[in-house]
């Protein structure tokens, strides 16, 4: 197994799903674990990885001396790279900033450029680099801009990249992963097989003869979850709650979706006239998430309570909580985690004396879609676009009106269709259409119009946390266009979203 101490990087869970890729156990660590949490995880390696600090500012998250002495190989990565340099005497200053593809000379002798070229496509993002390398280190790959680009220091087991290997764009970075893996002569032993016999029988062994209920969104992870849930007792009830703010025929499709799946006990709550009015006249984005959730758990404890006093018995409250909502990042701009309000019910469970069931806390998203096939769940059902727990609310910007969410759940449904009958919604992370809080002047036929924007917003992503808008074909993009201002009654524009994230983000609020 391996350990990720995560220094507040974007891609620290990508490390992780990447060392589990490659068949080895991973866990991230935030960098303020003690050495008895690391040691009890008994880890054959550890990954420290990037991070927006600097090393030498003071209050910069570090980690003890006596981490690189534990007897198994460390690999630092950026931010790590130049803390295990710091932290062993060699120099780490402020330099020109280098960001995206550079070509890295690099020395193949190195087990960790094992069957490597001489020269790599490797991807960089800092500002800092090592400069001087103590001795006993050994440098072993240096790009026009970064002459330490990468050190070994091979009597410690002691690695350092200023690059990022776990991103596609170091082109050989799978490979470097695995050559550290192999240093660490890590059991390979992860593996995905069985894994939905597994859940069960461990599901089976928590809640033994108990209840359990558990609100599904629709989604894949709460879908995959209630599946194995199913698996492991009768005594399971669903809730799914149509808030109102749900896209054009979803309420329907989750029923038949339900139903196809051969889900008993399934509760259908339609509870939109109360998020309607409880959202009259609020405009501001967060302020319409706590709203929402506090509306879900007020209907979801109604629903909870009836079916109480009907005698059924009920102890465990389950969820779809995924590993990377459970960990959360180090990143120090990252509030809360807002991540799955809609089926994630903070404080839930103790409110109201329920257990905690969580099948899928330790699983990534792709490995949440395997297990689905694992399960036999259509492809249909798991390769579903994420959907927001706030849902259209956070895509009608401003006050949410039932007149406008008419208009966007029209627009949506087009794009979508366009997207589905070309083959682009599978080649998409997520596409969607939000309605602007402004108006435009149009014509049709001989009349002016003065109407709504629609933006439609399509992206390529691995995992949300960075995002492309996706090109998509100019004629996909004019046929959504002009079905939408035929179709979508009070809209006269369509815009196309071509802003990356970051600095935008998928979501407009
Ligand atoms: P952003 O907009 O932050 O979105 O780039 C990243 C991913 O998270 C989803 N998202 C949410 N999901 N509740 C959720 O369940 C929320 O409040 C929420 N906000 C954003 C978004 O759809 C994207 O997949």
């Amino acid at each position: 197994m391996i350990i990720v101490i995560d220094f507040g990087a974007q891609y620290a869970h990508l490390i992780a799903r990447r060392i589990r890729q490659l068949g080895v156990r991973s866990e991230i660590l935030h960098w303020t674990a003690s050495l008895e949490e690391i040691r009890k995880l008994q880890p054959e390696g550890i990954i420290l990885s990037g991070g927006p600090r600097s090393v030498y500012e003071k209050g910069a998250p570090t980690i003890s001396r006596e981490v690189l002495k534990m007897g198994v190989p460390v690999m630092g990565i950026c931010y790590g790279h130049q803390l295990i340099a710091r932290l062993t005497g060699s120099r780490v200053v402020s330099s020109s900033k280098e960001y995206g593809k550079e070509t890295m000379l690099c020395d193949n002798k190195s087990p960790l450029f094992k069957g490597m070229m001489r020269t790599e496509q490797v991807w960089m993002s800092h500002g800092d680099s090592v400069t001087e390398l103590a001795d006993g280190f050994r440098n072993i790959g240096s790009t026009p801009e970064c002459k330490i680009a990468a050190y070994e220091n091979e009597e410690e087991k002691l690695y350092g990249v200023q690059f990022h290997p776990e991103v596609q764009h170091t082109l050989h970075g799978m490979a470097i992963l695995d050559n550290f893996l192999s240093i660490c002569r890590a059991e390979r032993s992860y593996t995905l097989k069985n894994l939905d016999s597994r859940l069960v029988d461990e599901a089976k062994g928590i809640l033994g003869r108990e209840g359990v209920i558990m609100a599904v969104s629709g989604g894949v992870d709460s879908l995959v979850a209630a599946t194995i849930l199913k698996k492991a007792t009768a005594n399971l009830h669903l809730v799914f709650v149509d808030n109102g703010l749900l896209r054009k025929n979803e309420a329907l499709y989750v029923q038949g979706m339900i139903k196809e799946l051969g889900f008993e006990n399934f509760h259908f709550v339609d509870a939109s006239e109360l998020f309607l009015k409880r959202l009259k006249g609020i405009a501001e984005p967060e302020q319409k998430r706590k709203v929402i959730g506090k509306a879900f758990i007020d209907v979801f404890e109604s629903k909870v309570s009836e079916l109480k006093k009907k005698g059924i018995s009920i102890s465990f409250l389950g969820q779809g909580t995924i590993y990377p909502d459970r960990i959360e990042s180090a990143q120090p701009s990252k509030t809360a985690s807002v991540i799955k309000t809609h089926h994630n019910v903070g404080g839930l469970p103790e409110k109201m004396r329920l257990k905690l069931i969580e099948p899928l806390r330790d699983l990534y998203k792709d490995e949440v879609r395997e297990l689905g096939k694992l399960l036999g769940i259509k492809g249909e059902f798991l390769d579903r676009h994420p959907f927001p727990g706030p849902g259209l609310a956070v895509r009608v910007l401003g006050e949410v009106t039932a007149e406008k969410l008419a208009m966007l759940r029209e627009a949506d449904a087009i794009f979508i269709d366009e997207l589905k009958k070309s083959g682009y919604y599978s080649k998409t992370w997520q596409a969607f259409a939000a309605l602007l809080p402004a108006k435009s002047v149009g014509v049709m036929g001989d009349e002016r119009t003065y109407g709504y924007i629609i933006a439609l917003r399509a992206v390529t992503s691995q995992d949300a946390m960075t995002a492309d808008w996706a090109r998509l074909p100019h004629d996909l993009l004019e046929s959504a266009a002009s079905r939408i201002v035929r179709k979508a009654k009070g809209v006269n524009r369509v815009l196309y979203d071509i802003t990356q994230k970051p600095p935008a983000t998928i979501e407009y609020e």
